[in-house]
């Protein structure tokens, strides 16, 4: 049954944004760690030093035109900061890869990082990687929701940490960054009919109920949604309709603003749709207070970037992440502001491109220096989009199991964001699938060594399965216990038991099989393999009792069962083998399937034997990296969650 939660409402007043905000109130940081809202496009260490460049040469412009003085710090605010990787990023970027000047920034950087989301911003600044700025004073965490104005009370900072010297922030940045922020922020989608004039696209929105519920208040059922904003698919699972109202644009905007804006922008388009940022608007507006002479309002967002693909009559939805929607933006937005205010403005124009970037300024027109900056750091290199193509690439390769593909790209990713862990991680795992075992050991280390302890990634793993195929088995043994160290997996326990086994450790390797049957009962390997030593052991008994090169007396038994049973099969016998023996037997082949070869060397002098055994030991052991692939896979399914993102991204 549908119950009305809430009557037909302009889309950028409806509910929907209420369970937007309380989402990102309550998600915190896992919004993005878990993979449901993507970051990888906007924050990549790529795209970050895109416009680390920018900053660096504006910076270099403000000393030259005298704007800014030697060793005066320098104010930065990033507003919906989300998980902070951006952040980081961009710190790290400028440190190391925007030469001297770059550095020089860096050191007199004041970055202020705010989100409205209390918890995502204590989260963030808790993260390795902004936790060391955060103590350093470079970074300062902020509550800033930015439908209010900053100056006005809206900046809060967190635990008494110090703001800007001027309190009210007026002139005091020398850019405000919005990374993936202005598509979130509720806005109103409009038609222009040029017969009809505008038509504003409003909702209606419905829940499902079971039949037999007890009937409940709407207002009592959002009450209860909002309470628990972070349920799997809440908004996902409405019933949301859309419908478009003719309705004056003075009665849908009084500002005059956004009226002269949205003429601008459908002007001589014929019949147009427009997801129209009001609030963004308004909040570029007002940032102009904030900003120092000559500072920038840099926004990076997902979209179209040609006016003309406003033409047309067309529906608009949001996306839906994790309990949070996203808008398409079409750039053309900000000529239009940037005409009827006046403000300067420097946008990529790249169709292609799966970001899009618009630097904009009050008063001051672009210096030399800034405009070549411009094209610098977003025309002729487009690191951002290269990283998002090269991992993409990478793992269609490696699915299509062609591995020296998938490794030159992860190797490509890889001179694009060296500090990236997840793609050593990934380039070891190709690595290893080509065969190149002892290159697969140096990603890993390498990668291991980034990760620093983040326990995501399970290099101790890989490097575990690297080395064993690299034949150096005394040190993967240590990388299995290490991993053991970290995740209790029988697939580890029972890898680690064969290195033991085939090191004649075999008391520790019945302990590793036994523990891994306990952990996963289910776990057929670990069984196995504990059947495959039980065997072992009892030839080598065998052979202490009896001798060098004895036959297993029960083996003798079997022997002349089966010669007795080949002659039945071939008639020379009609008698018919007992059923228990037979269903014995049955139960044996089965588990002793691994070493029928090697039972078979029975009767064959001793050295060959011992010889066999290695060599099915060895073998063994490959066979074992084979099913750990299967794991593997497994791991790789729940890292590639974040590839999902990757995809959202570029969907989005
Ligand atoms: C899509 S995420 C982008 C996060 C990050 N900038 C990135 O690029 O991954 C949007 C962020 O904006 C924040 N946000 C949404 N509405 C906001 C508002 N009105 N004021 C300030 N932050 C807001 C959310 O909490 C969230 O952190």
């Amino acid at each position: 049954m549908q119950v009305l939660l809430q009557a037909p409402t302009p889309f950028d007043q409806s509910i929907l944004w209420r369970f937007h905000d309380a989402y990102f109130g309550a998600r915190g940081i896992d919004a993005w760690n878990q993979g449901e809202v993507p970051f990888y496009s906007t924050s990549n260490y790529a795209s970050a030093r895109q416009h680390a460049g920018f900053l660096t040469d504006l910076v270099l412009s403000q000393l030259e035109t005298g704007r800014l003085a030697e060793g005066q710090e320098i104010w930065i605010l990033e507003v919906g900061s989300g998980l902070g990787r951006f952040a980081a990023n961009f710190l790290r970027a400028l440190e190391i890869a925007c030469g001297p000047a770059g550095a020089e920034v860096f050191d007199r950087l004041r970055y202020v990082l705010s989100d409205y989301s209390e918890r995502s911003l204590r989260e963030a600044c808790a993260t390795r990687a902004l936790e060391p700025h955060v103590k350093a004073g470079r970074v300062i965490p902020a509550l800033f929701d930015l439908r209010s104005r900053p100056g006005e009370g809206g900046l809060h900072f967190l635990d008494g940490a110090k703001g800007p010297p001027n309190a009210a922030f007026a002139s005091q940045f020398q850019m405000v960054i919005a990374n993936y922020v202005c598509c979130v922020v509720p806005l109103k989608n409009l038609q222009h009919k040029q017969a009809e004039g505008w038509l504003e696209q409003w909702v209606r929105v419905e829940s499902k109920v079971a039949d037999d519920a007890a009937p409940k208040p709407a207002e009592q059922m959002i009450d209860e949604m909002l309470a628990t904003p972070t349920r799997e698919g809440m908004v996902k699972g409405l019933t949301i309709q859309w419908e478009w109202r003719s309705r004056p644009l003075e009665e849908v905007y009084p500002k005059a603003l956004h009226r002269d804006v949205l003429a601008a922008l459908v002007r001589g388009l014929g019949d147009a749709t427009v997801g129209y940022p009001h609030g963004f608007i308004d909040f570029v507006e007002g940032a102009g207070e904030l900003l120092a002479p000559g500072g920038v309002m840099l926004v990076n967002d997902y979209g179209s970037i040609e006016r003309k693909e406003l033409a047309g009559l067309s529906e608009r939805k949001p996306q839906i992440y994790g309990n949070s929607l996203a808008n398409s933006i079409n750039y053309a937005v900000f000529d239009a502001f940037a005409e009827v205010t006046g403000w300067h403005l420097l946008r990529s124009r790249d169709k292609l491109g799966s970001l899009h970037t618009a630097a904009l300024r009050p008063g001051i027109g672009w210096t030399e220096r800034e405009d070549l900056g411009f094209r610098k750091n977003y025309i002729a290199w487009r690191g951002g989009d290269d990283i998002l193509d090269f991992t993409h690439t990478a793992r269609l390769c490696a699915e299509k199991k062609d591995y020296d593909r998938a490794l030159r790209y992860w190797r490509r990713a890889i001179e694009l964001e060296p500090e990236n862990p997840d793609h050593h991680y990934r380039a070891g795992d190709a690595a290893i699938d080509l065969g190149q075992y002892e290159m697969a050991v140096t990603f890993l280390e390498e990668g291991r060594g980034l990760a620093a302890g983040d326990t995501t990634l399970d290099f101790e793993f890989q490097l575990g399965r690297a080395t064993c195929l690299a034949s150096d088995y005394p040190a993967s043994i240590g990388w299995y216990e290490k991993a053991l160290e970290k995740e209790n997996h029988p697939t580890t326990w029972t890898n680690l038991g064969v290195l033991y086994e085939s090191a004649d450790r075999f008391q520790d390797a019945y302990r590793c099989f036994k523990t891994a049957m306990e952990v996963d009962p289910q776990y057929a390997r670990g069984r196995e393999r504990m059947q495959i030593l039980k065997d072992l052991l009892w030839r080598r008994k065998i052979e202490e009792f009896e001798g060098a090169g004895a036959k297993d007396p029960l083996r003798k038994l079997e022997d002349k069962k089966s010669v007795k049973e080949e002659k039945t099969a071939s008639g020379d016998d009609e008698e018919e083998p007992a059923e228990d023996e037979e269903s014995d037997d049955a139960e044996d082949e089965e588990s002793d399937e691994e070493e029928s070869d090697e039972e078979e060397s029975d009767d064959e002098d001793e050295e060959e034997e011992e010889e066999e055994e290695e060599e099915e030991e060895e073998s063994d052991d490959e066979d074992d990296e084979e099913s750990d692939d299967e794991d593997d896979e497994e791991s790789d399914d729940e890292d590639d969650e974040e590839s999902d993102d990757d995809e959202k991204s570029a969907a989005a």
